[in-house]
């Protein structure tokens, strides 16, 4: 693909890790000068060692997003070293999985605090860089738990539901400033985590059975809709959640133990009577 993002300079946070790191990599596959943030040291080393390896231009950029301080001198150190940022992809996430009636004030607040405060000032530093440039696009990561609720998940969806929101407020605000701001909404993203987190049968039994496409999505899925967002193919698109989700929030009662309901021979409806 050709995104236009030769020699861009692209901040993506969370980059240590699956979603954020396969957009990292695709961003730099695309010639962008990819800026690997990441709270984790190691993990970000680890992206821009393999970004480097592809023949790709990266730079570590270790911060907690959630701190407002070490975000602005990494997009100063950033900047000094790769010129005026152009993209954001804020990735950095984090979940508590709980009953609603199990969570405690600190899950809320660890969750709450990255995915949705680390989000705004992760849009905010960059935002004001890029609305001085006259340019720039941001991508917020959501979730389908941004569209629909799920049990277990009151925290979690309540921080997707609010970046969503957040970044319609600022495509709104920053649009006529030349920066457009949009949310890729992702699926169940196959990774060693979401394996860890979940039976293979609920991942097999629910998840891929109540998803259209049929399988879980790769990382490849999340960024390839990241940098069509940041490129100038979307010139015109701004405030809008993309759902990459392989059709999970299209529809329901679709599909059936593995049957799907389209087909006409796995039809669990009587067939129509003529009276
Ligand atoms: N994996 C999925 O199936 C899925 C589905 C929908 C949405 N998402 C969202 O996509 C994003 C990435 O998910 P993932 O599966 O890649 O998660 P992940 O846990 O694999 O990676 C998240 C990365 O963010 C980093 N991070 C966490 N807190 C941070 C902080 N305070 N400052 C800086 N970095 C921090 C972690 O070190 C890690 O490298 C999250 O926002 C998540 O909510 C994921």
């Amino acid at each position: 693909m050709n995104y236009g993002l030769t020699d861009l300079a692209v901040l993506v946070t969370g980059a240590g890790s699956n979603l954020g790191r396969g957009t990292a990599l695709m961003a730099a596959a695309e010639g962008a000068r990819v800026g690997v943030a990441d709270v984790n040291r190691e993990a970000a080393d680890e992206t821009v060692a393999m970004i480097e390896a592809a023949g790709g231009t990266a730079m570590a950029l270790v911060f907690d997003v959630t701190d407002e301080a070490q975000t602005e001198a990494a997009l100063d150190r950033f900047e000094a070293a790769h010129g005026p940022l152009y993209g954001l992809v804020a990735c950095a996430g984090l979940s508590r999985p709980a009953p609603a009636l199990e969570m405690t004030e600190q899950m809320w607040a660890d969750v709450i605090g990255v995915n949705l405060t680390g989000a705004f000032q992760s849009c905010q530093s960059a935002g004001r860089r890029m609305i001085r440039a006259g340019r720039g696009a941001i991508v917020t990561i959501g979730s389908t738990a941004a569209l629909a609720g799920h049990a277990r998940g009151s925290v979690y969806c309540a921080s997707k539901h609010a970046v969503v929101g957040m970044t319609r407020v600022l495509a709104t605000e920053w649009g006529a400033l030349g920066v457009r701001t949009n949310c890729v909404a992702p699926g169940p993203i196959d990774s060693v985590m979401l394996r860890k987190g979940m039976t293979a049968d609920y991942i097999d039994d629910v998840l891929v059975d109540r998803t259209p496409v049929n399988r879980l999505g790769q990382p490849e899925d999340i960024a390839a809709a990241a940098l069509f967002l940041l490129s100038s193919a979307a010139t015109y698109v701004n405030g809008i959640t993309l759902p990459v989700d392989g059709g999970l929030t299209s529809g329901f009662m679709n599909r059936w133990n593995g049957r799907d309901l389209s087909s006409n021979s796995s039809q669990p409806f009587a067939a129509p009577t003529e009276s």
